[in-house]
């Protein structure tokens, strides 16, 4: 509140709003966003006042691809997204929304200097975490993140990796996870051991226990305005959630893939986190997009078992076969399947060019990963504007559940074992109220990965899940022998993306 009261007008300040403690309209971030982000239905437009999204909620923990199927079916979902009341994003609100994250100290979105289309000027710091500077994730290529603070590694059980959101704002999402956790750890009725309140008998997890990391992924704006300092890496406006090569520093070319898998190397390193045994991997809106995206072309490695990826209401995804359940607009007929809307076309990143070509084992690899699909029943915006996207649904609660059915069509019908869909009632395009409904702190911080039990045994030894079996992929190494093929990378600097300007 107090270093930003007085400074000038480009000074986004939500900390000060919410400190305030007054009516948050003059510092509302939808404000600040195209109004398609902001038209979202009131719950009160909602049949049933809540009734039928509650039995969609807990259909999901039995039969999550008839949830989906019911989630669908609402005539709230149809449109391109409801007219009729706006939902106003609404700091105070979204904090106490659900009755176990209520009466917890929240930490707010640190305020920082710069704009999202103007670049990020510094990046801020963030109460109970240090901003990482050090890590080279290629050659002279630093990778900036938000790490917990004063963290012992050796007690470190599990890490959480927090993507941003299209305003590439690493400092918010890593403190509301941060809150989360708080959450969680706060209010032990928030979870039981199982996801939907029934005992399991696992151990909960404390907070020292727990490694939350936020990556920064900034652009070339942000490199311009400062956020961004030399030696550090940066991609092309939001291309870092697709996979694409970086633009800098200097000509160092890698795929923000491969920093992912970087980043999982080094915490799967017994010599650096020898109890680590988890690790979940979470966005929102364009960061689900990028968890969603790595998640399917993701280089396999022998701890695939131990990752879990929590998705939550991407704008649009990677669709793992060509069909689409709408194709009614003509304009993208010819591309509605080219990366990163499909596997197909030029546009697919070298970091999985090769596996797309000649190892058809992708769609079964991601089969056997395990993956969280998370929707809020009220997110019926758009999201994402392009033309590929409105193939796979109008709006994201439509998309997520249209790919939830696609994928369990691949496999019999249902989900693999390995993946899961919730639905959260009277929840929209809310990154705070998904990361902290009660489900999601299950998934966060205690769920042990359910492809991890089967291979327990075998920790640190030959690591070989089948995911890894193939040959002649371009390299089944660990992403860290390749990470310093800089020159092979380089090569993705003329593709062109097909991305819409409304994507998140
Ligand atoms: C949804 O919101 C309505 C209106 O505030 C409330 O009556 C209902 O209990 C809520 N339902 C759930 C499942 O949270
Ligand atoms: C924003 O910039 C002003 C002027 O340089 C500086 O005084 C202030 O501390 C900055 N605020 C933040 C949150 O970095
Ligand atoms: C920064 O992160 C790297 C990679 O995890 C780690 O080796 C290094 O110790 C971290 N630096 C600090 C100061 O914690
Ligand atoms: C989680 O929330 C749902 C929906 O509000 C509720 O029905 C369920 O009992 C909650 N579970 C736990 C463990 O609190
Ligand atoms: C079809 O896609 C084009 C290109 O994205 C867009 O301008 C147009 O509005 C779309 N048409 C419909 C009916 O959504
Ligand atoms: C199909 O896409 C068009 C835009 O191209 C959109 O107007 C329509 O609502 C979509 N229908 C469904 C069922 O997704
Ligand atoms: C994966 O998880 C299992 C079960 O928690 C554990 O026994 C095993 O050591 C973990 N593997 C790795 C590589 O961390
Ligand atoms: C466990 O290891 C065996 C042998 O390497 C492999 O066939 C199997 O797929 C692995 N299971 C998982 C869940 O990774």
């Amino acid at each position: 509140m107090k270093v930003v009261a007085a400074t000038s007008s480009s000074v986004l300040s939500l900390a000060a709003a919410v400190l305030a403690a007054t009516a948050s309209s003059s510092a509302d971030p939808s404000a600040q966003r195209p109004a398609h982000l902001v038209r979202r239905q009131a719950a009160s437009q909602v049949d049933g006042m809540g009734v039928a999204q509650l039995a969609i909620y807990q259909q999901a923990f039995t039969d999550p691809v008839a949830a989906a199927k019911a989630a669908n079916a609402q005539p709230y979902i149809a449109g391109q997204y409801a007219t009729g009341n706006l939902y106003r994003y609404n700091l105070a609100t979204d904090n106490g929304q659900l009755p176990w994250n209520t009466n917890v100290p929240f930490i707010p979105e640190a305020a920082v200097n710069g704009s999202v289309d103007g670049g990020w000027q510094a990046l801020p710091e963030i109460q109970g975490m240090s901003l990482n500077r050090t890590f080279a994730a290629a050659p002279g290529a630093v990778m900036p993140f938000y790490q917990t603070a004063g963290y012992d590694s050796s007690k470190i059980k599990r890490a959480v990796m927090i993507m941003p959101g299209k305003p590439r704002d690493c400092w918010k999402y890593t403190s509301l996870v941060q809150n989360a956790l708080d959450v969680y750890i706060t209010n032990p009725q928030s979870v039981s051991s199982n996801p939907d309140g029934s005992p399991s008998g696992n151990a909960r997890t404390s907070q020292d226990e727990v490694l939350i990391l936020g990556p920064c992924w900034m652009n070339q704006n942000d490199r311009a305005a400062g956020a961004i300092q030399e030696g550090e890496l940066y991609w092309r406006n939001g291309q870092w959630q697709s996979g694409m090569a970086s633009r800098g520093p200097g000509d160092t070319a890698v795929s923000s893939y491969q920093v992912m898998d970087a980043f999982l190397d080094t915490l799967f390193d017994k010599t650096q986190f020898p109890s680590l045994d988890a690790v979940v991997v979470a966005g929102h809106s364009m960061g689900a997009q990028m968890v969603q995206r790595y998640s399917v072309v993701k280089q396999p490695a022998s701890y695939d078992g131990n990752v879990t990826f929590w998705i939550g209401n991407p704008g649009s995804y990677v669709w793992l076969t060509s069909t689409r359940p709408n194709q009614s607009n003509t304009s993208c007929q010819a591309d509605y399947d080219n990366w990163a809307y499909g596997l197909d076309g030029s546009g697919v990143p070298n970091y999985v060019r090769d596996r797309v070509k000649h190892d058809k084992q992708i769609v079964s690899t991601f089969q056997t990963r395990n993956v969280h699909y998370n929707y809020g029943l009220l997110d019926n915006g758009q999201g994402d504007t392009a033309c590929e996207a409105s193939y796979q649904g109008a709006n994201h609660l439509e998309r997520g559940c249209q790919f939830v059915e696609s994928v369990a069509a691949l496999s019999g019908g249902s989900l693999p074992s390995t993946q899961t869909a919730n639905f959260m009632p009277n929840v929209s395009h809310q990154d705070y109220s998904m990361l902290s409904y009660n489900v999601s702190l299950y998934r966060l911080f205690e769920e042990v990965p359910a492809g991890a039990s089967a291979n327990g045994s075998s920790s640190g030894s030959s690591g070989s899940s089948k995911n890894t079996a193939s040959k002649g992929s371009g390299g089944s190494a660990s992403a860290a022998s390749s990470m310093y093929n800089v020159g092979v990378l380089a090569a993705a600097a003329g593709v062109t993306l097909t991305f819409g300007v409304g994507l998140l």
